[in-house]
Parts: structure tokens; C-alpha cells; sequence
């Protein structure tokens, strides 16, 4: 099986391309595909959203550089038919490493090209500018999906996008398909409306019908480590990411029947949200709530940051610093106590020092 491999790329950070990653791949498998994802992002966002742990395992830095096998990187998620290659911290390191190698831009071809995913779909969730790794995406991608935040900069970010993706259709891959670009984050007021429409207006329907809304349950599910697919079915930016998946595979089978090629049948929409109800099912049981995974969490970074690899002792020191920076009270009783003492045993010397332990009770 050929799977049909897709980058989800646009050069500005935070509009929704993890978001639109994760929750493709579930919807897809909801749908009864089978999908990898590859999370091209050192900050590994669509990984952690999926439920692994970047700190663990192997993942993408070691498929590129150290020739690791594709199975033994490829990590199951608590979702049928999603696996993800991940993305580790070491990712962070990987262009000046890649910049040593020769032909680089197309390594993750190379790797797809000689590896059998079997597989239905490969999603791409790429980092927020254009460096090797997109480079990469798009080089071995048969289409791109350009997630777009209406904001007064939106048109930036397409307009350095866009040429980004010509420059990779002229060299390295003269097959990539401008798939669709999708409204994320859509906000419900003039302005949005203004910019989306211009951005409607030149690209015509190169833009998705389907436009994600802004939905609050989108950065709770996040805080739970959960596309929100799986976390809230029922919730607006779900019942959205489910008519863009629709969406994507009626272009899909449009754009293979174009090459007198077939793509399977998926599930009913009723199916995928049987499923998704499942998924979510599992996921309560299996998930602490958010408000304390978040303050766990916040409490574990910063016991890292404020003791790191300190000694015990020093440890033992800064925890008593910092429980009298809580308890200001007994610091200030504490203080007081000190200043008495000086002052008893500068004022009065050891006769007043005798008087004063006296006063307190300790002779
Ligand atoms: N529909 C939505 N409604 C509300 N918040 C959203 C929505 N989609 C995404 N977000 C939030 O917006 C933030 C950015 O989303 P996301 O991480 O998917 O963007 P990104 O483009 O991958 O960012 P980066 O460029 O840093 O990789 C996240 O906090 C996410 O939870
Ligand atoms: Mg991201």
C-alpha cells in the first residue's frame, strides 16, 4: 500500500498546524484509515499530544542521522490506527548535523521511499519556518495543507509560504499538490470575516469550505495531552476538524481519480463518531484531569529549575530559604528573635544575654 503523504506547513508559528495534524490523524483512523504521523518539530508538540513522551524513546533525529530503522522508532498510540514517528528534544540539533550531509533535503524521502509503512495516510506536522525539515516534508509530501489564522499578519505568512512551496515545486518535488489552505482559530467578528474573505477571494477554492472555530476545549484538550477529537467529540472545533477530514479525503479521492487511481472506502460518519466516543471513553480513565496533570506539572519544572543537581545541602538551604519566602510571618518572628538576641548581647553583654535567656525560659 502507497500511502498519501501529507505536510501540514506554513511558516508562521501558533496557527494551528499540531492542532490540525493530531486531530486529522484521528479523525482519519476514526474514519477506519491507518496513519502516521511525523512529527518534524524539536518542540514536539504533536507528539505529547498524541501520548508519548519526547524524552524517551528514539525518534526522527536518530531515523535521520543515525540510520535507526523506521519500526524501531515508530511508537503505537492509544489510538487504532495512529503511530507516530517522534519527535525527541535532540531534534533541536538536527540542522547543523543535516547541514554536514550531502543531499539532505531529501533524506525523509530517501527513508519513506525505502521503507513499506503500510499505511493509508503519512501527516506531516512541520516546524514554524522554513529550514531543512519542512524543506524535507515537502520534499516527499504529495500534498500541502496550509493552516491559516485570520489575524492582521495572516497574509504574510501565506505570502512567505507560498513561494516557499513554489521554490520546492520548481527543484525537489515537482508533484506537490497545494491541497487546500484551512481557516484555524476562527474567530466570529468583522474582521476575521474581512480577512478570510481576501484571502477567499485570491485563492478561491484552493480554501477549505470548513472553517475551524475558536473553541476553548481545543487548549483543554491540549492540557490533557489529547487531540480534541478524542477528548471532546461533541465540542464545536471537533464536530469542525470532523467536516475538514470529510472534506480532505472527498479532494483526495478527486485528486486519484484524476491519475486513474482508487482510494479504499472509509467509514460512515456516524461510524467515526462511535469510535471517537470510544477513544474518549478510554481517555478519561486513562488521564489524570487537567487542573492537576497542569499543576503537577508546574510543580515538577519548577523543582527542576530551582534545584537542578544542587547537593543535598544546598538543597536543604534552599528549602529553607524558600519556605520562609512562604511563611513570611514566621520569618518576620524568626527576625525578631535574631534582633532581640543582638541586641540583648551587644547592649548588655553576657549579663544581658544571661537576663534575656532567662526571659525566655532557657536558665
Ligand atoms: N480551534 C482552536 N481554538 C482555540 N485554540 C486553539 C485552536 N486550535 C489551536 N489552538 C491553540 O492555539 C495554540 C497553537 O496551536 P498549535 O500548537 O496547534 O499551533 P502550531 O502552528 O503548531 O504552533 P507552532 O508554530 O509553535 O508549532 C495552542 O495553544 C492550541 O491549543
Ligand atoms: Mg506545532
Amino acid at each position: 500500500m502507497r500511502p498519501y503523504i501529507v505536510a501540514i506547513f506554513n511558516q508562521k508559528g501558533g496557527i494551528s498546524k499540531t492542532t490540525t495534524s493530531t486531530n486529522l490523524a484521528v479523525c482519519l483512523a476514526a474514519f477506519g484509515k491507518s496513519v502516521v504521523v511525523i512529527d518534524l518539530d524539536s518542540q514536539g508538540d504533536s507528539t505529547k499530544s498524541l501520548g508519548i513522551d519526547p524524552k524517551t524513546k528514539q525518534g526522527i533525529y536518530d531515523l535521520f542521522t543515525n540510520g535507526a530503522a523506521v519500526e524501531d522508532v515508530m511508537v503505537e498510540t492509544m489510538f487504532d490506527g495512529v503511530r507516530v514517528l517522534p519527535s525527541t528534544y535532540s531534534l533541536a540539533g538536527i540542522e547543523i548535523k543535516l547541514s554536514e550531509m550531502q543531499n539532505s533535503q531529501r533524506t525523509l524521502c530517501n527513508i519513506l521511499s525505502h521503507t513499506a509503512l503500510d499505511c493509508d495516510y503519512v501527516v506531516i506536522d512541520c516546524p514554524p519556518a522554513l529550514g531543512i525539515l519542512p524543506i524535507n516534508a515537502l520534499a516527499s509530501a504529495h500534498a500541502v495543507i496550509i493552516p491559516v489564522t485570520a489575524t492582521p499578519y495572516a497574509n504574510d505568512g501565506l505570502l512567505r509560504t507560498l513561494p516557499s512551496i513554489k521554490y520546492v515545486q520548481e527543484g525537489l518535488n515537482k508533484n506537490l499538490l497545494l491541497q487546500g489552505v484551512l481557516f484555524t482559530i476562527n474567530d466570529k467578528n468583522k474582521t476575521t470575516r474581512k480577512i478570510n474573505e481576501l484571502i477567499r477571494a485570491r485563492l478561491g477554492g484552493t480554501v477549505y469550505r470548513t472553517e475551524i472555530p475558536r473553541d476553548n476545549t481545543v487548549i483543554e484538550a491540549a492540557t490533557s495531552r489529547l487531540p480534541v477529537c478524542a477528548f471532546a467529540p461533541k465540542s464545536p472545533a471537533a464536530q469542525a476538524h470532523l467536516d475538514f477530514t470529510e472534506e480532505f479525503i472527498g479532494r483526495h479521492i478527486a485528486i486519484a481519480a484524476k491519475n486513474n487511481e482508487t482510494v479504499s472506502p472509509h467509514s460512515s460518519r456516524d461510524e467515526a463518531i462511535a469510535r471517537l466516543s470510544r477513544w474518549q471513553a478510554v481517555c478519561a480513565e486513562n488521564t489524570v484531569p487537567a487542573d492537576d496533570a497542569r499543576m503537577r506539572q508546574k510543580t515538577d519544572q519548577l523543582d527542576r529549575m530551582l534545584y537542578g543537581d544542587r547537593t543535598r545541602m544546598e538543597r536543604w538551604h534552599l528549602e529553607v530559604v524558600h519556605f520562609f519566602i512562604g511563611n513570611r510571618l514566621v520569618l518576620a518572628a524568626f527576625l525578631v528573635v535574631v534582633l532581640l538576641g543582638g541586641l540583648a548581647l551587644l547592649g548588655m553583654g553576657i549579663e544581658g544575654a544571661r537576663r534575656l535567656a532567662g526571659l525566655l525560659g532557657f536558665v
